[in-house]
């Protein structure tokens, strides 16, 4: 008996001396005074012991009982005024905080320029059928954008023989035809969402990427309300100095269409032409393209039962991934999506 309380008292120094927190502490105390332990075990073997020794090694193996909880018990203690301990002087833990994503912040800001106009924001649907991502917009049926490898389309049983197959829409323009449908003319709508296109990834191109629509259906409206909505946009949106310049282009779905572009928001086309020191966003051109937009074509405004006699209509489309990598001189459309929060959150910047 002796022996074995000489061993258990240095295995509980030793242990004592390792433990060196709470829950450390506590699995002290189970295997030295729980049930199971050791000491129980001996307590329990007192009635084998003859008679005459039964009293002395019951005091002793008390002894040994109480010496071992009170000295897990004072280190306890110790460990917790440590633990709690509070260090004013410690530098704080700053809580990491997300921000708003540069997409969502600069599309927002957008579409509050153009309701500061009057337009109101609709989105549209990501999952379109072919009637309103191409027929109704007087895409034709051999347009080589209705091909597999630029669209894609969807393996799901079709709606109707109208409506064709289902897809993820190539551009917002169908956000177009599903409101003109639905609201009788006059219309100013902005619609701002995510368009799918099967292009391999690299640094100017992703399957994935954001556009905003607009458009205005009304009486009597013209070209020149096209110019100067876009004007008002840009002077608001990049500067109060920038020019437009509208290039003669072709969309099936507006007539007549342009392409336009801002002048160069980071060289202000003052090195144009200067092969030398050329801008590296603009590359010397002073122009930036940044939409494209046209008088809805009639058969569009038809394709929605809008009377293409009595009412005249504008669109534009713009990518936003773009027009942040000029504004903010990002050569890398793929920064967007890799959620790498050294880039994100330079931004709001
Ligand atoms: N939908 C066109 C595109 O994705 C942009 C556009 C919209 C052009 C509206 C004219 C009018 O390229």
């Amino acid at each position: 008996m002796a022996e074995e309380i000489k061993n258990i008292k240095e295995s509980f120094k030793k242990d004592l001396e390792k433990a060196e927190n709470k829950d450390s502490l506590e699995n002290l105390k189970v295997k030295y005074l729980g049930r199971k332990s050791k000491i129980s075990q001996l307590f329990s073997n007192i009635p084998n012991l003859a008679k005459q020794e039964r009293g002395h090694w019951g005091k002793e193996l008390n002894i040994l009982k109480n010496k071992i909880s009170s000295a897990i018990k004072e280190k306890l203690s110790k460990e917790v005024q440590k633990e709690e301990k509070i260090d004013l002087t410690y530098p704080a833990k700053y809580p990491q905080k997300g921000s708003i994503h540069i997409l969502s912040s600069v599309t927002k800001e957008i579409c509050l320029i153009f309701k500061e106009l009057g337009f109101n924001v609709i989105e549209g649907n990501e999952v379109e059928d072919e009637w309103h991502n191409f027929s109704a917009l007087n895409i034709p049926l051999d347009h080589p954008s209705r091909d597999a490898f630029d669209t894609f389309y969807l393996d799901l049983d079709k709606k109707d023989k109208k409506s064709g197959s289902w897809l993820l829409r190539s551009h917002t323009s169908p956000s177009q035809i599903r409101i003109m449908q639905q609201v009788d003319p006059p219309l100013a709508v902005i619609s701002p969402g995510r368009v799918y296109r099967p292009d391999v990834v690299d640094a100017t191109h992703s399957f994935m990427f954001y556009q905003i629509e607009g458009f205005v259906v009304g009486q009597d409206i013209s070209f020149s309300h096209l110019k100067g909505v876009l004007l008002y946009f840009a002077r608001q949106f990049f500067s109060q100095e920038v020019q437009l310049r509208f290039r003669p282009h072709f969309f099936p779905f507006t007539e007549p269409s342009a392409e336009v572009d801002v002048s160069c928001v980071i060289c202000s086309q003052k090195n144009k032409q200067k092969n030398k020191e050329r801008c590296p966003v603009c590359k010397g051109k002073g122009w930036l393209e940044i939409l494209g937009c046209g008088m809805i074509h009639p058969n569009v405004l038809e394709a929605c039962n809008i009377d293409s006699k009595k009412y005249q209509g504008f669109a534009f489309g713009m990518g936003v991934d773009r027009i942040i990598m000029q504004k903010y001189q990002i050569n890398d459309i793929r920064l967007f999506y890799e959620n790498d929060k050294n880039f994100l959150k330079q931004f709001p910047l």
